[in-house]
């Protein structure tokens, strides 16, 4: 099966899925990320708004909020072509749709933060394998966003979720993709080697 085929089949299971369905494995999930130091240590978080039946964050960001801690969401960087930009989401925060129809906080430059000042940074996945390896939608936004971590191994902490149905035996890796170190899913957690615990 080739990546578009691929991404095919893993986004119409997604969607199938049942509302009780959704709700338990986003309970999972944050139950995953709970269980990891990472996560406990990181002040500032990036998470993304489910789209597409992706795995709801709905119960991650309820969580992050009770822990005071910050959140930020991907944006459209206005001028950087393909790239990822993010910014903090607060209760008050003024949400907008981009092309995309995803919903985003609206771009601001003053509150525009790079990637490298987020210490956690939660990746929406269409499919990954047990290496870490991570199949997106297609656009090449996170791996251009994230492609630094490939000089720099200790920030951001890159964390795919996904329901655990996504994983796939060996899923093929361009030179552009960007690695996970670690995974988490409404069962289960994949760690990948050398992964700093510091916060
Ligand atoms: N660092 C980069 N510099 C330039 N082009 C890039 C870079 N990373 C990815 N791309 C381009 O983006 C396109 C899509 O990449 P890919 O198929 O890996 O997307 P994806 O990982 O599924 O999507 P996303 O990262 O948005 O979730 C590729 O054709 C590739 O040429
Ligand atoms: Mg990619």
């Amino acid at each position: 099966m080739n990546k578009s085929e691929l991404r095919k089949l893993i986004r119409q299971q997604r969607r199938s899925l049942s509302k009780a369905q959704r709700h338990n494995a986003s309970r999972g999930l944050l139950r995953q990320l709970r269980s990891t130091p990472e996560y406990l240590a990181a002040k500032r978080v990036a998470v993304y708004l489910t789209n597409d039946g992706e795995i709801d964050t709905q119960w991650l960001i309820q969580d992050l909020q009770q822990r005071c801690k910050e959140i930020y969401l991907p944006v459209l960087h206005p001028l950087r072509k393909g790239h990822l930009t993010f910014i903090r989401y607060q209760k008050n925060t003024v949400m907008s749709r981009n092309r995309f129809g995803i919903s985003e906080p609206s771009f601001r430059h003053n509150k525009a933060l790079s990637a490298r000042f987020i210490r956690l940074i939660c990746l929406p996945l269409v499919a990954f394998d047990e290496r870490g390896n991570r199949l997106g939608m297609g656009g090449g936004f996170y791996d251009r966003t994230l492609a630094f971590t490939h000089k720099k191994g200790h920030l951001p902490l890159l964390v795919g979720c996904a329901y655990d149905f996504q994983r796939i035996s060996i899923l093929p890796a361009e030179s552009w993709d960007i690695p996970l170190k670690l995974i988490a899913t409404d069962t289960s957690l994949y760690r990948l080697l050398n992964v700093s615990t510091t916060g």
